[in-house]
C-alpha cells in the first residue's frame, strides 16, 4: 500500500471538490455570508492592507471582495484545480495566484499582511508554516487567521454530524481553542496577539451551499447584520457561543 501524507490527501480532496467550493462564492446567500466573514477577519488589521498574501485562497474570491483596498493580492493554494478557477474568475493585473504548498512559497518582496480563512488547522505543522509565513511578511506586518473553534458544544456537534454525512467535508476538522491558537502564534514568534470570536448566525450560510439561495438572500443579509452587532457587543464572552475565532498578530 502507498502511504499518502496528510498534505497530499488534503490537496486531492480540494482538487476533487474545487467546483463545489468555488460555487459557494457565486451563490447569492453564501456569498453575502462569506464576504461578511472576510470583512470581520480583516477588521483586526489597523493599517492599510498594502501587499497581501492569502494562504489557502481557494477560488480566490477575497481578491474580488477586497478590490480597491490592496495594492497587490497574492493567493496561494496547493489545489491546482482551485487555482485554475481563481485565475479564470479574477484575471486582474494586481492579482496573482500560485498553485503551491505554502511551506515552499518564496517571494522577493515582503507582504504587509498575510491572512487565511479556515486553513491553519489543515496545515500539517502549523507552527512551522506560520514561521515561514512570518518570514514572507514585513516586520510589524499582520498575520491573521479565522478558525473553527470548540467553545460551543452545539456547534461542535453540528460539525461532527456534517463530518459523518458529508463526504465532501474534510476530515481534518480540528478545532483549536483560543489557548491553543495563542500558543501556536507565540511559538511561531508572533507578537501583539489578539483573539476575538466571530460568527454566531451567519457561519452555516458561509459553509454550506444550501438550496433556495435566492430565498435565503434576505436571511443572509439579516444574519450578517445581527452578527455585526453581536460580534461588536458580546466581545470575548462569545468564545462560548461563536462558530469561529479570529486571531491576529504582528510579524
Ligand atoms: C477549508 S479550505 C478554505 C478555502 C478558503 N480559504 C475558503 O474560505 O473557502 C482550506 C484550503 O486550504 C488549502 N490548503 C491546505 N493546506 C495547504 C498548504 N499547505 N498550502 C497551500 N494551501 C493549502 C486547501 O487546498 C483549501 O483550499
Amino acid at each position: 500500500m502507498i502511504a499518502v501524507s496528510r498534505g497530499e490527501a488534503d490537496r486531492s480532496l480540494y482538487d476533487r471538490i474545487a467546483a463545489e467550493l468555488s460555487r459557494k462564492d457565486v451563490l447569492p446567500a453564501s456569498r453575502i455570508a462569506r464576504q461578511h466573514r472576510l470583512r470581520q477577519t480583516l477588521s483586526l488589521v489597523d493599517a492599510p492592507l498594502g501587499r497581501i498574501l492569502e494562504v489557502g485562497c481557494g477560488a480566490g474570491f477575497s481578491a474580488a471582495y477586497l478590490r480597491g483596498q490592496y495594492l497587490e493580492y497574492v493567493g496561494v493554494d496547493h489545489s491546482e484545480k482551485l487555482v485554475e478557477f481563481a485565475r479564470q474568475y479574477h484575471p486582474q493585473d494586481n492579482t496573482v495566484f500560485c498553485a503551491a504548498d505554502i511551506n515552499l512559497l518564496k517571494c522577493e518582496q515582503p507582504f504587509d499582511c498575510a491572512f487565511m480563512i479556515g486553513v491553519l488547522h489543515h496545515l500539517e505543522e502549523p507552527v512551522k508554516s506560520l514561521r515561514h509565513i512570518k518570514s514572507l511578511t514585513r516586520s510589524g506586518g499582520w498575520i491573521v487567521a479565522n478558525e473553527p473553534q470548540p467553545g460551543n458544544p452545539l456547534v461542535s456537534l453540528a460539525r461532527g454530524i456534517r463530518k459523518r454525512f458529508d463526504e465532501n467535508y474534510s476530515t481534518d476538522q480540528v478545532e483549536f481553542s483560543a489557548g491553543q491558537l495563542r500558543k501556536i502564534f507565540l511559538d511561531a514568534g508572533l507578537s501583539d496577539i489578539r483573539i476575538v470570536p466571530q460568527g454566531y448566525l451567519s457561519t452555516p450560510l458561509a459553509e454550506v451551499a444550501l438550496p433556495l439561495q435566492r430565498a435565503l438572500t434576505g436571511v443572509a443579509e439579516l444574519s450578517c447584520l445581527l452578527d455585526r452587532g453581536l460580534e461588536a457587543m458580546i466581545g470575548n464572552w462569545g468564545n462560548r457561543l461563536s462558530w469561529n475565532l479570529i486571531i491576529a498578530a504582528r510579524a
